[in-house]
């Protein structure tokens, strides 16, 4: 992936986000277009890993057959947002290994304190995809990024749903070897660091809390 931006056009991923940023979609709605467009995101982001093949029979004949090369990837939430995102990875991807980060905003400095971390191991032997919903500020997703390079990981890339031009140029800024593969680019933050015209808090909107 040489793009440090994705942005997945594909009418099906428009269509269901659309439906996401509804403010009267239920919880239950809400949970399960987030599964199907991780899905297609999931197709995207993972477009160009590496291939080898293998020799199979078919009941015809032998053949060279296509196969994923390498070690089983990686896919790391960011707590506790990214756990939607994670299911539908998931699905598609079911022997992937799984980690998490958990982080939260210390309110006197602002920064992001980890309060969890739970990783795979051979991290720098794997591509590596974090996923959070939500690139906003890009405070988190840096420090999680941050803890994933500290861990080992060298393939790095990020997936989320909305991303605003202040997280992008965030990320841009403090890892330009991260490719960002989104659904939509977004317009700003407001001044309470929401992406506008955004969804609203992407963990209340699949929980149900609030
Ligand atoms: N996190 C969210 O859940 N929503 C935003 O708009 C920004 C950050």
């Amino acid at each position: 992936m040489t793009e440090h931006l994705t942005v997945v056009r594909h009418p099906l991923v428009q269509h269901k986000l659309t439906l996401m940023r509804e403010r009267d979609t239920s919880t239950a709605v809400f949970r399960q277009l987030l599964r199907e467009i991780s899905h297609l995101l999931a197709y995207e982001v993972t477009r160009e890993l590496e291939m080898t093949t293998k020799q199979i029979e078919t009941p015809l004949t032998k053949m060279e057959a296509p196969v994923l090369d390498g070690r089983k990837l990686a896919l790391v939430s960011i707590l506790r947002a990214g756990n939607g995102l994670l299911d539908g990875m998931l699905d598609l991807i079911p022997s992937a290994r799984v980690g998490f980060v958990g982080l939260y905003r210390d309110e006197a400095t602002l920064k992001p304190v980890q309060y969890y971390c739970k990783l795979p191991g051979e991290l720098d032997e794997r591509l590596v995809i974090a996923v959070d919903p939500m690139l906003a500020t890009g405070n988190s997703s840096v420090a999680a990024i941050d803890l994933l390079k500290e861990a080992g990981a060298k393939n790095i890339r990020f997936l989320c749903l909305l991303a605003a031009p202040e997280g992008v140029a965030r990320m841009k800024e403090a890892h330009p070897d991260v490719p960002v593969v989104t659904a939509a680019l977004d317009e700003k933050l407001n001044e309470l660091g929401y992406i506008v015209p955004g969804l609203g808090d992407a963990g209340d909107r699949m929980f149900g809390t609030k």
